[in-house]
């Protein structure tokens, strides 16, 4: 372990980095009020005790009023800040983590109908297609104000104790300035490298000013837009370079690429699917020719490739962001020499992707997280042993069978198939989403090693459930899709389903028609598309697969339109009938109520599922509880009223998890087993 290159410390000035493993900047949308209140402050405590050299706090912290928050930012603007950051700080540097933040100016890439409804800023009026928002072009008054402001921003932080910051130049106002396609300035801040670089420059020399040479400042930037048009590679080493040679910085954070659109963010931040570490070599070169403290963090994930980054020599410092998100106690998993134990991310990318929607980034398979002030990540024993039986081996019924064993709970589980997963299994049939298997893999094995006894190819019933004497049985039993929905001829329908299951062929020209609006209908859409077939993907909704949410829908967006697909927005799928070789789809508007008809020789539905509740309910009278869950107390966290068994010994606390009881997802059934299970 000694030896471990991840475990190495790192001297930067004054400031000794004890491992080089770090947080990269990441927004989680936790601030209260635009402040890092008590879950910002616990989410960052339980990375820093586990061993984490390093954590970037915030993301995209807002130095101005023009540039309001589009994801529950950080307002650095405001002096109220500062006592915030310093119990944040404080409370970090407890357990030897250095605390820095990034600050930023999100230029064109926020909203002018967001905080003061102020006009948004940039060097030019060109608009970014993900935020909408036309900006005006910067005046020598705004770029004055501007610096002012960052300088500021800064000195807020170094009286909040931290130990540095770093500004954000990627997709974000600072290299808004540095781009030919988001620069059409006339003088000293537009045309020429120099003048781009020169707001960077001004604004780097006003903190170095403000906040001395002690505190560490760098700068997050791409060093190649990758952009026709913009700036390259080549531009990028030369950007590089003058950073290094300016004395003003103590540290690069390489990113490679542009987010100004979701396909480009996408590539900037890999999900799962996506090549692992795509831009490590890019960095390595960077910090090879230029020779200056390097960071880089990018869909690193496993800790073999981030000692492999380190080992190598490529940068110095290695993020490990989402993957601290998916286990905040990495680190210390690192040190113990218990890497096999880290719950690993999967790349789903749930956490980005509802940032964007305005929600609070919450990883798919650790419901814990984002919650550290309600939610554990650490299971405490129960005082008593109890028999617990769990049936589905889902994400919810895995996740409840290890937190009852983790417990030391007795725990029995039954599984009708021959393997565990339930959905999960199934939608890791696309190659692409074949990480998502790691969400139940990680389970079985923690089971395994808590000694959890598994019966699979039985679907229990309340007679087998029953002759374990539970104490409490958690009922995991999923759904099936709903094939009931059409007015007319859901006899003539396949599912989403039966398509990635292989129970039913792709035809030949084929209407995939998505109510649920998640993964499952645009997965089959595209094992058709790949198999030649002609296919129309329809909704009723406004947009695409509202729950696949903007960076998930990249992936896809990108096989259907090469191989032609069409979407159709807007229209409902009403009814089927045959005639001939061919099915008639009635469509129709909600809009308008005008119908249409589409003749193909299959048609494919996603109408969500249908909880399988007949186990839930033939157990019902013979609990204690009738499945009653006492809401208040599993909001606040506290554990579920328990009732006596009755004298017949029959008795048991029933519960239902996951699509048992409704159509959701796999973050919802693990935070329901979660929930009610660490308290049994
Ligand atoms: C929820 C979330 C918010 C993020 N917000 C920011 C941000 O504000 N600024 C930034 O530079 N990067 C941001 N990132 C990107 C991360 O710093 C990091 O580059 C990215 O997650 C890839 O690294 P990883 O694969 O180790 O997670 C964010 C990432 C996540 C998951
Ligand atoms: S949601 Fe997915 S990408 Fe995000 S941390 Fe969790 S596993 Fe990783």
């Amino acid at each position: 372990m000694k030896n471990d290159p991840l475990l190495q410390p790192l001297t930067l000035k004054n400031l000794t980095l004890k491992n080089r493993v770090m947080l990269t900047s990441h927004e989680p949308a936790y601030p209260e009020d635009g402040m890092p209140k008590a879950l910002y402050r616990a989410y960052h405590v339980e990375r820093a005790k586990a061993g984490v050299a390093l954590t970037m706090t915030a993301g995209s912290a807002a130095v101005s009023r023009d540039s309001p928050p589009v994801f529950n930012n950080i307002l650095a603007y405001q002096d109220e800040v500062v006592p915030w950051m310093r119990e944040l700080t404080d409370a970090c540097h407890e357990h030897g983590t250095a605390v820095m933040i990034q600050l930023t100016h999100l230029g064109r890439r926020t909203r002018w109908d967001k905080g003061d409804w102020l006009p948004v800023v940039s060097a030019s009026n060109r608009r970014e297609a993900s935020h909408r928002a036309y900006p005006k072009k910067a005046e020598i008054w705004d770029i004055e104000r501007l610096i002012r402001d960052y300088a500021d921003a800064a000195e807020r932080m170094r009286a909040a104790g931290l130990d540095g910051l770093e500004i954000q130049a990627y997709g974000h106002l600072m290299d808004q300035f540095w781009s030919p396609l988001t620069n059409e300035l006339e003088g000293p801040y537009g045309g020429s490298l120099d003048n781009r670089l020169r707001f960077t420059f001004e604004v780097l020399d006003a903190i170095r000013r403000r906040v001395g040479e002690d505190f560490l400042l760098g700068v997050r930037y791409t060093g190649d837009e990758c952009l026709p048009g913009g700036f390259d590679a080549r531009d990028g080493m030369e950007i590089s370079k003058r950073l290094k040679r300016s004395g003003l910085v103590d540290f690069l954070n390489v990113v490679k690429g542009h987010i100004d659109t979701d396909p480009g963010l996408t590539d900037v931040i890999p999900i799962q699917g996506m090549p692992s570490a795509p831009h490590l070599d890019f960095a390595g070169d960077i910090k090879r020719e230029v020779d200056f403290p390097t960071f880089h963090g990018a869909k690193i994930q496993d800790v073999a490739t981030a000692r492999h980054a380190i080992a190598s020599g490529k940068v110095d410092m290695i993020g490990m962001t989402r993957a601290h998100m998916a286990d905040p106690h990495l680190m210390r998993k690192v040190i113990e020499g218990r890497e096999e134990e880290i719950r690993p991310c999967v790349g789903a990318n749930y956490c980005l992707d509802r940032i964007y929607q305005g929600g609070a980034a919450y990883c798919i398979h650790n419901p814990a997280t984002g919650r550290e002030t309600t939610m554990p990540h650490t299971i405490a024993p129960a005082e008593t042993r109890r028999k617990v039986v769990v049936v589905g081996t889902g994400p919810g019924g895995m996740e409840a069978a290890r937190v009852a064993a983790e417990r030391g709970h007795e725990v029995v589980v039954f599984e009708a198939a021959d393997a565990p997963g339930g959905q999960v299994r199934l939608t890791a049939q696309s190659e692409r989403r074949r990480e998502m298997m790691g969400i139940i893999d990680w389970r079985y094995e923690r089971c395994q090693a808590l000694g959890v006894t598994f019966h699979f190819n039985v679907f229990a019933e309340q007679e087998e459930v029953v002759a374990e004497s539970p104490d409490v049985v958690i009922v995991a039993t999923g759904g099936l899709p709903n094939e009931e929905a059409l007015a007319q001829g859901n006899e003539l329908a396949v599912t989403g389903w039966d398509i990635l299951s292989g129970h039913a062929k792709p035809g030949r020209n084929v209407l995939v028609y998505d109510d649920a609006g998640d993964h499952t209908a645009l997965q089959a859409a595209e094992v058709i598309a790949r198999s030649g077939a002609r296919v129309e993907y329809m909704t009723a909704d406004r947009a695409l697969a509202p729950e696949v949410m903007a960076m998930n829908l990249v992936p896809y967006m990108r096989t259907l339109q090469v191989l032609d697909t069409t979407f159709t927005p807007t229209f409902r799928l009403v009814a089927l009938r045959r005639e001939g070789d061919e099915l008639v789809a009635s469509v129709e508007s909600d809009y308008t109520r005008v119908g249409k008809e589409r003749r193909v020789d299959q048609v494919v539905v996603n109408f969500g599922t249908l909880p399988m509740d007949d186990l839930y309910e033939s157990l019902k009278p013979l609990s204690n509880n009738q499945g009653m869950v006492d809401y208040d107390k599993l909001i606040v966290g506290d554990p579920q009223p328990i009732v006596a068994s009755d004298d017949t010994g029959a008795g048991f606390q029933l519960f239902r998890i996951g699509d048992a009881i409704s159509h959701r997802n796999t973050h919802a059934a693990i935070y329901d087993a979660l929930r009610l299970v660490k308290d049994l």
